[in-house]
């Protein structure tokens, strides 16, 4: 299986550097990692310094070679940034069709639609098909970003908090959905969260970012450790097993601050 590899990357915004020295060695394809970290760690930088929306220094490879970012994005990445999609005055079904024809294959129309179709089937948006985006909900937007990012077939998908308007059944839909397609697709996939507990349950690998550095890189049950989650979150938290031996977090207080 291929990987996705960041070597010595840093992103700076004008004069101020936000990733420092990064190294993610592999991110796996057919794994589905959740990139963790507390608000401004720079997960939202990151992906867009991946997507080729950031400039970056460093090394950004996949499969072994350089990820093509010369004429911008590089078309082997989808990228679904943390904001909602816009709500324009176009259809669903045609705005995923437009977001399908980036990647330009070589069926017809009726097979794209069909194609389409059939993702927002299994989505659970095919009913939406046809109603105007400027009249979905917060959450109804946000799956069709999904299915926007997923149509692409990319080698590479970059989902900044994707659950952030799903409710407790979208989300846990969203995120067998993407288990099966990365698996199925063989691709990297590479999530921000913010809830450990969807983490714990739905990913292979965990990426924590604290302040534009990696602190901590492997399987979610090796990374969420109460030790993590009191120096990255300032949290004081326990990671138990449920009744059905599902590892989960709990938070009872914050870590006193230093005097
Ligand atoms: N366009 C920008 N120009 C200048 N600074 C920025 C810009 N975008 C983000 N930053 C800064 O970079 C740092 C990282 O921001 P980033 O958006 O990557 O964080 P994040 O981990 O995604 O946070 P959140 O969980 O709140 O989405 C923050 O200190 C932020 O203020
Ligand atoms: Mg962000």
């Amino acid at each position: 299986m291929p990987s996705l590899s960041l070597h010595q990357l840093h992103v700076r915004y004008g004069r101020r550097e936000v990733i420092h020295d990064l190294n993610a060695p592999r991110i796996e394809a057919g794994k589905v990692t959740a990139l963790l970290g507390p608000n401004g760690s720079g997960k939202s930088t990151l992906l867009k310094a991946v997507a080729g929306l950031a400039s970056a220094d460093g090394r950004i490879e996949f499969d072994g070679h350089a990820l093509r970012r010369q004429n911008g994005p590089s078309r082997q990445v989808a990228y679904l940034p943390q904001t909602l999609p816009p709500a324009v005055r176009l259809r669903v079904l045609e705005s995923v069709l437009v977001a399908r024809q980036a990647t330009a294959t070589g069926l017809g129309q009726s097979g794209r639609e069909q194609d389409v179709l059939a993702l927002l089937e299994r989505l659970g948006i095919a009913h939406l098909a046809l109603c105007f985006l400027d009249q979905l909900s917060g959450g109804q937007r946000q799956l069709v970003g999904i299915a926007q990012a997923l149509v692409r077939e990319p080698a590479i998908l970059l989902l900044d908090e994707p659950l952030s308007a799903l409710d407790l059944n979208h989300q846990f839909h969203v995120m067998e959905l993407l288990r099966q397609e990365t698996r199925r697709r063989g691709m990297v996939t590479v999530v921000v969260l913010h809830d450990i507990n969807v983490a714990l349950r739905h990913t292979d690998h965990v990426l924590v970012l604290q302040a534009g550095r990696l602190v901590a890189d492997g399987v979610p049950a090796a990374v969420v450790t109460p030790a993590i989650l009191a120096e990255v979150y300032g949290v004081q938290g326990r990671v138990e097993a449920c009744s059905h031996g599902q590892a989960m977090v709990m938070v009872d207080g914050l870590v006193a601050a230093p005097v």
